[in-house]
């Protein structure tokens, strides 16, 4: 409105033409938003050749728009550029989808013109916000002291449990750099060399299963810092996810966030990253049904188990409902489901039923605080199985959809080690986190707790960071339990390990992931709508084609040859 009367000069893209009764009128949109332009086509022939998505630059002057013709749904909806001068810039083919927010259109499709998706004003807000996530980081790191410092990217395997991404070596036939999963190994050098803080952000690499919030290549917020105890490293995780909230939110965010341990965390949600904006919790109903003679309950807590259940409130129960929770609870692991609806007569409609007392009921629903119509899931099982199973069902019911409030969360006390598929052991978060116990750890390596920590917003997984391994010794003794012989260690790690033994700061950090910060502070549901430029679920690129073949003369360059399988491959892409 204050515009009104001045001259401007605008550039930007057509996003439609509309003719009225002599007059030419077309919306103008550039990175900051869109203006309603009026041109008189007899003084400007050329408006007649304007379509979608041309690039123009307009001169003319602001003017109020006639009352009753104002767009309230835009910003700039009262008032219209009377234009003086109309130029394209240059044309545009007609674009395979409309540039706007509500467009349905495969996402291959808006990957294949990511340019064209990107002029959408949603994509550019998120553009926009990743920026000033970065720029926030910057400022709050940069007040705190702390050094920015690059880290290479052609290096040797930092092990962060994914598949390294690797590069081959032209001057060394045969080798290769690994691309890092972080720059963990790498700023815990920056710590013995005397960098006491440092932080940057850090593109990592890990060639692991697609998800929602996974990426081949992502960007992590990584930091470090010497002569710290995990307090620290926590405090200042929470100003800086703080200022980075501020920026984008304008929401002020209570701290220091609560904390849970891990298995608190697991107990009663399940999951080591719960979701806290919904209750749903996890009770145990294992003393309830302690004399069942329900067989169900009865083998399993003979057997050392555990029963456990949740109040998934009241809602509508129906068979094939029933059917698919059943389905899900099996396909992670767990030997079946219970489920139970409260009726209005306070009796219970459920499969088990008939197997279980008066007493027995009125017991579990009790513990589960259940009144009418309130459908109640319960699980017996090995502990683990259960309270997963139970958590991964209540996500599914419970979960609210986007992310309007904002609910972070430490989740601290990790075990130090887990049990790997195969029934090794292996470490939960990496090799380089220190114990709370080197005792505990040497004597019973199962239930040994580690320094690390989690942050958690909405129940998605931030970051992780811990205390890390100052003492060579330590070091090589977890490299030992982690089944990694003296030998390999050295192989693989014996320049880090001569690293440690130059007087080693104790240290810790933390990384967390940028991507997903913003894709939850943008209320998007994946991570990809906040990367400029992302990979689809198969890891390509439908723009450019990556990844592609490469001649072989570079093959041969490298000391490279193909295997049978994908030279027939490449022969079938190439005919
Ligand atoms: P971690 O492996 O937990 O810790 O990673 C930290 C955070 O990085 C993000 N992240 C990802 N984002 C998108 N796509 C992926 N494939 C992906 N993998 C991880 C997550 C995750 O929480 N070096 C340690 C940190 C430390 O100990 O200081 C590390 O990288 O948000």
């Amino acid at each position: 409105m204050d515009d009104i009367g001045s001259t401007v000069t605008l550039a930007g893209w057509v996003q439609r033409r509309r003719d009225h009764g002599g007059i030419t009128f077309f919306d103008l949109r550039d990175a900051t938003g869109l203006v309603q332009v009026v041109a008189d086509p007899a003084l400007h022939p050329e408006t007649a050749r304007l379509r979608m998505e041309f690039c123009v630059a307009v001169e003319g002057e602001v003017t109020a728009r006639p009352p009753g013709t104002e767009n309230p749904d835009l910003t700039t909806g009262s008032v219209e550029v009377t234009a003086s001068r109309v130029m394209i810039l240059s044309e545009a083919k007609t674009p395979p989808f409309l540039i706007e927010d509500r467009v349905d259109v495969e996402e291959t499709t808006r990957l294949k013109y990511r340019y064209l998706d990107l002029r959408r004003p949603r994509m550019t807000a998120n553009l926009r916000a990743r920026s000033r996530a970065a720029t926030a980081i910057r400022r709050t790191l940069d007040a705190l002291g702390f050094l920015e410092v690059e880290t290479p990217t052609l290096i040797n395997s930092t092990p962060e449990g994914a598949r390294d991404m690797l590069v081959p070596s032209r001057l060394r036939q045969g080798e290769f750099y690994a691309l890092p999963q972080s720059p963990q190994l790498f700023k815990q050098l920056l710590m013995i060399g005397g960098v006491e803080r440092y932080y940057q952000i850090a593109r990592c690499y890990r060639d692991e299963d697609f998800r929602a919030d996974r990426q081949l290549e992502f960007t992590q917020l990584d930091l470090e810092g010497s002569f710290w105890e995990r307090d620290d490293v926590l405090e200042t995780i929470e100003k800086v996810l703080s200022a980075v909230v501020a920026e984008l939110r304008g929401v002020v965010v209570e701290t220091p966030f609560p904390r849970l341990t891990w298995r608190e965390a697991m107990e009663r949600f399940g999951t080591d990253k719960p979701d806290l904006r919904f209750g749903m919790e996890i009770r145990d109903l294992s003393e309830v049904v302690a004399g069942s003679g329900f067989t169900v309950f009865r083998d399993v807590l003979d057997g050392g188990g555990v029963v456990r259940g949740i109040n998934t409130g009241g809602r509508e129960w129906t068979r094939s409902m029933a059917d698919a929770a059943t389905e899900k609870a099996k396909a992670l692991g767990a030997r079946g489901l219970v489920w139970m609806v409260v009726e209005e007569s306070g009796s219970v409609r459920s499969p088990a039923a008939k197997f279980l007392s008066e007493a027995e009921m009125a017991g579990i629903k009790t513990a589960l605080g259940a009144g009418t119509g309130d459908v109640l899931l319960i699980v017996a099982d090995g502990w683990r199985v259960a309270v997963e199973t139970l958590g991964a069902l209540r996500i599914e019911l419970g979960r609210p959809g986007g992310h309007e409030t904002l609910s972070f969360l430490w989740v601290v006390d990790f075990p130090l080690f887990e049990e790997a598929e195969d029934g090794s052991i292996t470490f939960s978060h990496h090799p380089f986190t220190a114990p709370e116990s080197i005792e505990v750890m040497r004597g019973d390596p199962a239930s040994a707790v580690a320094r690390a920590y989690d942050a958690v917003l909405n129940g998605v997984e931030l970051g992780s960071g811990s205390i890390r391994i100052h003492d060579p010794v330590v070091q090589r003794q977890v490299f030992e339990i982690l089944g990694i012989d003296a030998a390999t260690a050295e192989r693989r790690f014996g320049w880090f390990l001569e690293a440690l033994e130059y007087g080693t700061p104790p240290h810790g950090g933390f990384a967390f992931g940028i991507d997903r910060l913003v894709m939850v502070l943008q209320n998007e549901g994946s991570i990809r709508e906040v990367i400029p430029f992302p990979k689809t679920q198969t890891g390509s690129d439908p723009m450019t084609g990556a990844p592609t073949w490469v001649s072989e003369g570079q093959l041969a360059d490298l000391g490279i040859a193909l295997a049978p399988e994908a030279l027939a491959r490449r022969d079938q892409d190439d005919g």
